[in-house]
């Protein structure tokens, strides 16, 4: 179908340079806007991988999304830095707020809800980041504004 057309094409750009998985999925993404069910099929068998190869590669790296993300994303930091001063709950106070999980997509498709590992903003912990935008020292408050903000 459509879909698989324009998988194949992208493919195409990219078959006859070194190395062309990653720089494929990185085109997928950005040219659906995510990663179709059938993509890890299509570019295996185009590039004469299996099939788990290319899905092993889709789940390492976190930004190739399953679903479209939603209008707004907030990249919440779980890594240390932020995690020894309150990033933990702050994390489970976003998500109550939202009432997402990690991955997840409002219905209204208003925000999707995503964890990082560190941000570089560690001095500022705990940290965030919406539609690429840095926040930091993220308390109540913030994250109260985060929310109206994704809501809008
Ligand atoms: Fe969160 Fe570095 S650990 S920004």
């Amino acid at each position: 179908g459509r879909t698989e057309e324009r998988l194949i094409d992208i493919v195409n750009g990219w078959i006859a340079r070194e190395a062309p998985l990653l720089p494929i999925l990185n085109e997928v993404q950005a040219s659906f806007g995510y990663m179709p069910e059938n993509a890890a099929a299509v570019i295996g068998r185009e590039l004469n991988l299996s099939r788990a190869e290319v899905h092993g590669v889709i789940s390492f790296y976190h930004d190739f999304r399953k679903e479209p993300a939603g209008r707004h994303v907030l990249k919440v930091c779980r890594a240390e830095a932020c995690q020894s001063v309150g990033g933990r709950e702050m994390a489970e106070h976003l998500k109550r707020l939202l009432g997402l999980d990690w991955h997840e997509t409002a219905a209204d498709g208003s925000v999707t809800l995503e964890p990082v590992y560190c941000l570089g903003l560690c001095a500022c912990a705990p940290a965030a980041m919406l539609d690429g935008e840095m926040i930091g020292r993220i308390d109540e408050q913030v994250a109260a504004e985060i929310v109206r903000e994704v809501r809008t």
